[in-house]
């Protein structure tokens, strides 16, 4: 075996492969690269996804012919000026992005510092091709062609323009939402399809957001330990099959990091269904020697020194938020303008000063659809529900106004309860709204270890096939935790020797099979309480009154007060709401009256 040094030109292919792995990260890097040099403004353009040019303009530093001669040299960097790895505040810091790409590609570089005359390097596939005097304005530009035509190994793994094209606008989104001083620009095949001004970071993430966001999002800002967390995220009930609306920075640097990740969605855990997720822009603030980005050479993961420290922030401040706005549903009015969060108030000035992030129906309603704000000429509608009603479905109870969920007027199709709220009328449903409340009394009772059980009088013995009967069997000691007993009754069958108290009455031979089913799906590396929140959450679908049961004017008021009490009682356990209301503002304009 002879051992050899590499060419230079074969150890930036190497390094290529780890940091330039499709056109999305060359864009990524040269981005970067522009706003470390100082830009103002980051001008890019693609053809074919980035496939056949990426381009990227900018009115950086720039650099001299020499600096440009360096720049695309391996481990060439002017960013570590006190070789002061662990106080990294630029992007880049590892000098290898430039000549990497230089080495899969053709590439274009032309730079000018103000007061000078540019200059222009040609490379093709790491070789000098050539270079000579450019006209450009002050700043940089540089263009890759053909990126990895003539690595076939990596060309293969490529998708479609479309697919890379995406992958690109996804790159240039999260760095515009760090950097929301900078203005962006990006041109796709010729056509404009993103363009930003320079703006305060509130703004920039709600211009490149969904904008449903400005109506179902809730504004984040909480600090802990001299960590602090701002951005906003979607209510639960406003949630995707996919978790790519999930934007993260660590010091304004975008991020893709698991600890993040997995935080953000343990603080949504049992409010949105296992297969949606919520959508996010959440900037984590650390000091610098808390963090160490030189962990992956893309650098879209960080190690923090506290990482538990970092997790308990993101999924407190999260959970608080959520549990402040647990009334508010997706379906409900909302005023549709971006959600602040950044301040130097604390948390709950914060909510004060912004009351549509101030939780439940009564304060949305009054700073969210202004019902009758600044509409003299509307008076006599007005005057029309300030008082109470002349006629009613069930005169029997006294009108309360100070319920946000009104009072129980009727039943609809013997699943809906209709109630009428002070400014408007509500529609609740009444089988997702108690399956929430069953749930978060046995959450309340677990966590106080205090979960009444009902013994059956007869022991109930419930036919399932075997791999159902095991499952349960293996989760019999969890299942007793929620108030469930059970026992193996032979090969095919199980005892039922206890229920939890919330049930009542339940139908075991349906609970025992959706909780079998449950527990097999569930059945990976999740924890012990992961499961029984889950399981809990099947139980309490059981425990629940059904759509189609016709319920008392007592029982519906003492569900609306229940819920009015309850922490995240707007969704129920797979996500949907379990309210909506009508404003009077609404029904006006359905029957023509605005
Ligand atoms: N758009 C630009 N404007 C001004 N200088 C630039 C620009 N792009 C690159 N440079 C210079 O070229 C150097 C090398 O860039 P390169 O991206 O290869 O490395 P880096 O940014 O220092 O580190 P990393 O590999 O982590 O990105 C930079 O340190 C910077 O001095
Ligand atoms: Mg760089």
């Amino acid at each position: 075996m002879s051992i050899r040094r590499l060419p230079p030109e074969l150890i930036n292919r190497i390094a290529a492969g780890e940091v330039v792995e499709r056109p999305a990260s060359a864009l990524k890097e040269l981005v970067e690269n522009s706003l470390d040099a100082g830009a103002t403004q980051v001008s890019v353009r693609l053809s074919a996804g980035g496939l056949e040019l990426i381009e990227v303009a900018d009115d950086g530093c720039g650099m001299d012919p020499s600096e440009m001669r360096l720049a695309l040299d391996r481990h060439a960097t002017s960013k570590l000026p006190g070789d002061a790895i662990d106080r990294i505040v630029s992007f880049g810091f590892r000098g290898e992005a430039l000549p990497s790409i230089a080495s899969v590609s053709r590439l274009t570089m032309e730079s000018r510092v103000r007061g000078s005359d540019g200059w222009r390097i040609e490379i093709d596939h790491g070789a000098p091709a050539g270079e000579g005097p450019a006209a450009l304005p002050s700043g940089t530009r540089i263009r890759v062609e053909g990126l990895f035509d003539k690595v076939p190994a990596r060309r293969k793994f490529l998708r479609s323009p479309r697919a890379e094209y995406a992958a690109c606008l996804d790159s240039v989104k999260r760095l515009a939402m760090a950097r929301s001083d900078v203005g962006f620009t990006l041109d796709h095949d010729g056509r404009r399809v993103l363009s930003v001004q320079p703006s305060d970071a509130p703004n920039r993430v709600a211009a490149l957001l969904t904008h449903e966001l400005d109506r179902h999002g809730i504004g984040i800002d909480c600090a802990r330990d001299g960590l602090r967390l701002t951005g906003v995220i979607s209510l639960p009930t406003f949630n995707r099959g996919m978790a790519d609306q999930q934007y993260l920075f660590v010091n304004a640097r975008p991020v893709k990091d698991r600890l993040l990740v997995g935080a953000l969605r343990a603080a949504y855990r049992d409010l949105i269904a296992r297969d949606r997720h919520p959508i996010a822009a959440l900037f984590v603030e650390v000091p610098l020697d808390e963090v160490d980005v030189n962990v992956h050479p893309a650098k879209t993961e960080v190690r923090f020194r506290d990482a538990a420290a970092v997790r308990g922030l993101i999924v407190g401040g999260l959970r608080r938020a959520l549990d402040d706005e647990s009334q508010r549903s997706a379906a409900h009015e909302q005023a549709a303008a971006p959600v602040m969060w950044t301040s130097s108030a604390t948390y709950d000035e914060e909510l004060n000063r912004h009351p549509r992030g101030g939780g439940g129906p009564a304060a949305s309603e009054e700073s969210g659809v202004p019902a009758f704000a600044g509409m003299t000429a509307l008076r006599e509608e007005q005057r029309l529900f300030d008082h109470a009603p002349a006629a009613r479905a069930e005169p029997a109870v006294e009108p309360v106004p100070s319920h946000p969920l009104g009072v129980a007027r009727g039943q609809v199709a013997a699943t809906y309860i209709v109630a009428e709220a002070e400014d408007g009328l509500v529609i609740v449903d009444q089988h997702a709204a108690h399956e929430r409340l069953v749930l978060e009394r046995m959450r309340v009772a677990r966590v106080g270890g205090s979960v009444a059980r009902q013994a059956l009088l007869i022991p109930e013995v419930v036919e399932l096939d075997e791999p159902d009967c095991d499952s349960l069997e293996g989760a019999a000691p969890e299942l007793a935790q929620l108030g469930l007993e059970l026992e193996r009754f032979g090969p095919t069958a199980m005892l039922v020797r206890a229920v939890p108290a919330v049930l009542g009455k339940t139908d075991a031979a349906g609970l025992l099979s959706d909780l079998a089913a449950e527990i097999a799906e569930l059945g990976g590396p999740l924890s012990l309480t992961d499961k029984l929140d889950h399981v809990a959450a099947t139980i309490a679908c059981h425990g629940s009154v059904r759509a189609g049961r016709l319920l008392s004017v007592a029982e519906m008021n003492a569900l609306l007060r229940e819920m009015e009490v309850t922490p995240r009682s707007g969704q129920c356990n797979h996500g949907r709401p379990t309210w909506v209301k009508l404003g009077h503002s609404e029904i006006e304009r359905l029957f023509g009256r605005k």
